[in-house]
């Protein structure tokens, strides 16, 4: 810390006799820019090129170095950075000519804790309607290099950067994610990442922190694979069944109604076997929490089949009949033209 402000006095002391140049500097860092996560510790060399160096120092709030005579390159070293904003210079002094360089170092932090909520909102959503999510991020640095990731499920959604930021000291971040769930979206599972994009000097893989999923609940009506009207035509001695099962969220239930009416339906069944064969219309209503939709059958009452014995007694009577007209066109030949026949 010393040894950092004599440095600084020195630095002012060049500045005004004469000022830094910025042409081609002859210093250089190794490595050639640091990111450190906050309490750990760093160490970057300050060498020179140039042949006849008065000397060099580094100019800190922590891990300075005073001005030293005679040497081509200085270290600064630090045990546990904890300073968001260190920007620590180091400088030379030649026959005149003095240069200084400011070297980059990222002081980066985890976040405590990433969560993601429903915004404004409790329990299930509905279908085709906007929800907003939340993401929390708690305590995070620096912002500037913070991307948030969506995910549903396994896919990424939205990525958001605040590169524009430049606070480096932590913060917290709320991210919101406008969703319009459809019925697909039932039982997804929404999560919100926190990267640190520290770049290639920066740990690999990024450090990465990721919510607890969300788990969504989609409410939608009922909804019939088949909603077009049924025409069924039935026998006599035929059971039919009449098939309304709906999808919907939460459960349907069902109600029936028909012309002519018939009492006693069964309660809150997706299936109705009329008990006899009656004509006519049913309707189906299947019903939930979000709406209601209803399905026609349109019931025809077909005379009796003929039966196969029917069939052979009427195909024998026809089989007669010829045979009797052939019979009687061969004895009219074999009598001949004048005969009674
Ligand atoms: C959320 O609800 C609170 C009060 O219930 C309200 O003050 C706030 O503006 C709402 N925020 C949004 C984004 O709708
Ligand atoms: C997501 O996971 C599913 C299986 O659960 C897989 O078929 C699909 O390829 C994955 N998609 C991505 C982008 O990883
Ligand atoms: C988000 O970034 C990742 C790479 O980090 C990329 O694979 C993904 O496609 C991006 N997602 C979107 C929605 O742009
Ligand atoms: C976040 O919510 C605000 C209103 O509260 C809205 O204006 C903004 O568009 C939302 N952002 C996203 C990414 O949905
Ligand atoms: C969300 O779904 C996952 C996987 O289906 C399950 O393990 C987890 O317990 C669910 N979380 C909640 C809060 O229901
Ligand atoms: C029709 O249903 C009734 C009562 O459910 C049953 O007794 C009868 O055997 C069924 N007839 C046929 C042809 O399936
Ligand atoms: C009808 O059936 C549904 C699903 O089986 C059930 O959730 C509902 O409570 C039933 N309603 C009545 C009135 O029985």
């Amino acid at each position: 810390m010393v040894n950092g402000y004599i440095g600084f006095l020195t630095l002012v002391v060049w500045m005004f006799s004469g000022g830094p140049t910025h042409a081609s500097s002859p210093i250089e860092f190794n490595p050639p820019s640091v990111v450190v996560k906050y309490g750990d510790s760093v160490s970057v060399l300050c060498s020179t090129s140039h042949p006849k160096p008065v000397g060099m120092g580094w100019e800190s709030t922590i891990g300075g170095v005073s001005f030293q005579l005679d040497v081509s390159s200085v270290t600064w070293t630090v045990d546990k950075l904890k300073d968001w904003t260190i920007e620590p210079i180091c400088y030379i002094s030649t026959d005149g000519t003095q240069y200084t360089k400011t070297l980059s170092v990222i002081v980066y932090k985890s976040p405590d804790s990433v969560s993601i909520s429903p915004l404004n909102h409790s329990g299930p959503m509905v279908e085709g309607t906007e929800n907003n999510l939340l993401c929390d991020i708690k305590n995070v640095a620096p912002l500037q290099n913070l991307v948030v990731k969506w995910y549903k499920g396994n896919e990424s959604i939205l990525n958001i950067t605040y590169s524009h930021l430049s606070k480096k000291t932590p913060g917290d971040v709320f991210q919101n994610l406008t969703i319009t769930p459809s019925r697909d979206d039932d039982g997804a599972h929404y999560r919100c990442e926190a990267e640190l994009d520290l770049g290639p000097e920066g740990p690999q893989p990024p450090p990465t922190m990721t919510s607890e999923p969300l788990n969504i609940t989609v409410h939608y009506p009922p909804t019939f694979l088949s909603p077009e009207a049924e025409i069924l035509d039935v026998r006599m001695g035929e059971n039919i069944s009449l098939n309304c099962v709906a999808t919907g969220r939460p459960t349907p239930h069902y109600s029936w109604m028909s012309s002519p009416h018939i009492p006693n339906y069964p309660q809150n069944q997706s299936l109705l076997i009329p008990s006899s064969e009656l004509p006519g219309k049913y309707t189906c209503i299947a019903t939930n929490l979000i709406g209601q939709n209803s399905k026609m059958f349109i019931v025809n009452f077909q005379q009796k089949a003929h039966s196969k014995i029917h069939w052979i007694i009427k195909l024998s009577g026809l089989i007669l009949a010829l045979v009797i007209c052939i019979g009687c066109v061969v004895l009219k030949v074999k009598a001949g033209p004048n005969s009674l026949f």
